[in-house]
């Protein structure tokens, strides 16, 4: 796959991934008020944008390493002014003292282990993460599950993550499936964007396109079964 194409795809749509305001609130509903939240692989800045609006004083950091999604974030964010800012870098390398370090699909690039054993020494005391993951609702996945996840290995069911969090030396305080209206959410945008470009576009989109498409379709035929977990953990 050429990566301008799937750029020019990824541009200019609210989010890169599955999730709703309704994710970000559930979190802030099993935790203390927190005063400063990292979103790592924040994109184009969605939730962001619902920590900001749902906590007019909590200060908000978020790491992208493409950096065209940071200027969309700048963009979307920018009303905030000061307490929310955007940066251009790697989250692996994060640091801070966040309350809540918030990752929305982003942890899948670096792993679970990895990720949450890095972003550990960025957590303030009582600090917590929440990652959302793929995940197999079933053992064995359901066929139109696997087949939807047939490109990232090492899926699993939520058992499977809880352990790589304990492998981590984190454990696991609370768990909500994504799934339906959080995917739309993000596709509805993509698929749009996907069906205007279709017209002219040379062989290299037409390909990302035909991708898009195939994946929309996988997800269309079982969108119960195809999940995102998203995990409270906090350092055991
Ligand atoms: C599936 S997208 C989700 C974006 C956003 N959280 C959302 O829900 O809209 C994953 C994001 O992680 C970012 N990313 C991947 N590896 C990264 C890294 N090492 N450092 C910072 N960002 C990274 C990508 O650029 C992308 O924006």
């Amino acid at each position: 796959m050429s990566e301008e194409a799937f750029f020019t795809l990824h541009r200019g749509i609210p989010r890169q991934g599955p999730g709703t305001a309704e994710d970000v609130l559930w979190v802030l509903e099993q935790i203390d008020p927190p005063a400063q939240i990292i979103d790592a692989g924040c994109g184009p800045g969605a939730d962001m944008e619902a920590f900001a609006t749902t906590l007019p004083k909590v200060e908000v950091d978020g790491f992208d390493i493409v950096p065209h999604f940071v200027e969309e974030a700048r963009d979307r964010l920018s009303c905030f002014g000061p307490r929310v800012r955007v940066w251009c870098g790697d989250m692996e390398a994060i640091t801070g003292q966040a309350d809540l370090i918030w990752s929305a699909g982003a942890v899948y690039f670096l792993g679970i282990e990895t990720a949450l054993t890095r972003w550990r020494s960025a957590l303030a005391p009582r600090g917590v993460i929440a990652f959302s993951e793929p995940v197999f609702l079933t053992d064995p996945p359901s066929k139109a599950a696997e087949s939807f996840w047939a490109d990232c290995p090492g899926v699993g069911t939520a058992d499977k993550i809880a352990s790589r969090v304990e492998s981590a030396g984190f454990r696991t305080r609370a768990t909500r499936v994504i799934t339906g209206r959080a995917w739309l959410d993000y596709y509805l945008p993509l698929m749009s964007r996907a069906a205007r470009l279709r017209i002219g576009a040379g062989p290299d989109l037409a390909r990302e396109l035909d991708a898009a498409e195939t994946e929309f379709a996988g997800w269309r035929a079982a969108p119960t079964e195809i999940a995102y977990l998203l995990s409270i953990v906090e350092p055991a």
